[in-house]
């Protein structure tokens, strides 16, 4: 049997071989893409020619240190071949909440730009249905109060301020994260889009339609690729 670890790194492997030479990435966040990361700088080593979209300060931190060339100039880029990325929870229509490390709005800047989004997830993170994870919302210092109260009043049972220590976690863009915990989503598409209406929202962590495939790696060792749109289990 894998443990959870083993099943990340399994889910990288099989997320890699869709890579192709003179790609532009983009490179998710989190502990199931650091196994991606490793991968791609084996690659970058055998000779493969590519470029990286780093979605958070850490994965460029860690792109430089295994030696992953990145685009000069991240913030001008429009267009990427493919991303890699992790999820926190995952549905069978490769729907997902994401944002448990707090870079959702670079993670999802980049999966709307990017012709392919490749998601991997152990088996733990795949639910029948959203909401077990509390969604991460993205929220400017000022106003954040009033922007809690907004989501309480979408239905959430419990919103928290993401702390660090004694002080709120402070994302990479210098905004705050709200933890919006909700039983279900009566219309998950549409939460998604009501959440970025209300002031001060800056982005929220429900990714609807944004995967293209979702590798989730299973106890056993095998792997389960779902296409969106098609289940090909
Ligand atoms: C980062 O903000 C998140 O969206 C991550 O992609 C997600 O939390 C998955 O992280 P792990 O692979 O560490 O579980």
């Amino acid at each position: 049997m894998l443990s959870i670890e083993e099943q990340k790194r399994r889910a990288a492997e099989t997320a890699v071989e869709y890579i192709e030479n003179g790609m532009t990435l983009g490179l998710g966040t989190g502990s199931t893409v650091e196994y991606a990361l490793q991968q791609i700088a084996e690659k970058v080593k055998q000779g493969m020619q590519l470029s990286g979209v780093p979605t958070s300060q850490r994965t460029e931190q860690r792109a430089r240190e295994l030696g992953i060339p990145l685009v000069p100039e991240p913030e001008t880029v429009t267009r990427i071949h493919l991303t890699i990325d992790g999820a926190d929870e995952a549905d069978e229509q490769c729907n997902l909440i994401k944002g448990g490390g707090g870079a959702l709005t670079r993670e999802k800047i980049v999966a709307s730009m990017s012709e392919r989004v490749i998601i991997i997830v152990d088996s733990s993170k795949l639910k029948p249905s959203l909401g077990g994870f509390p969604v991460p919302v993205e929220v400017l210092q000022f106003g954040w109060k009033a922007a809690a109260e907004a989501v309480q009043q979408l239905g959430a049972t419990r919103v928290d301020l993401r702390m660090a220590g004694d002080k709120p976690f402070v994302t990479d863009n210098g905004h705050w994260i709200l933890d919006c915990q909700f039983d279900t989503f009566p219309d998950v598409g549409r939460i998604a889009q009501v959440f970025n209406t209300i002031p001060a929202v800056v982005e929220n962590g429900i990714f609807y339609e944004l995967c293209d495939l979702l590798i989730v790696a299973q106890p056993d060792g095998s792997v389960r690729e779902i296409f969106a749109g098609v289940d090909s289990d």
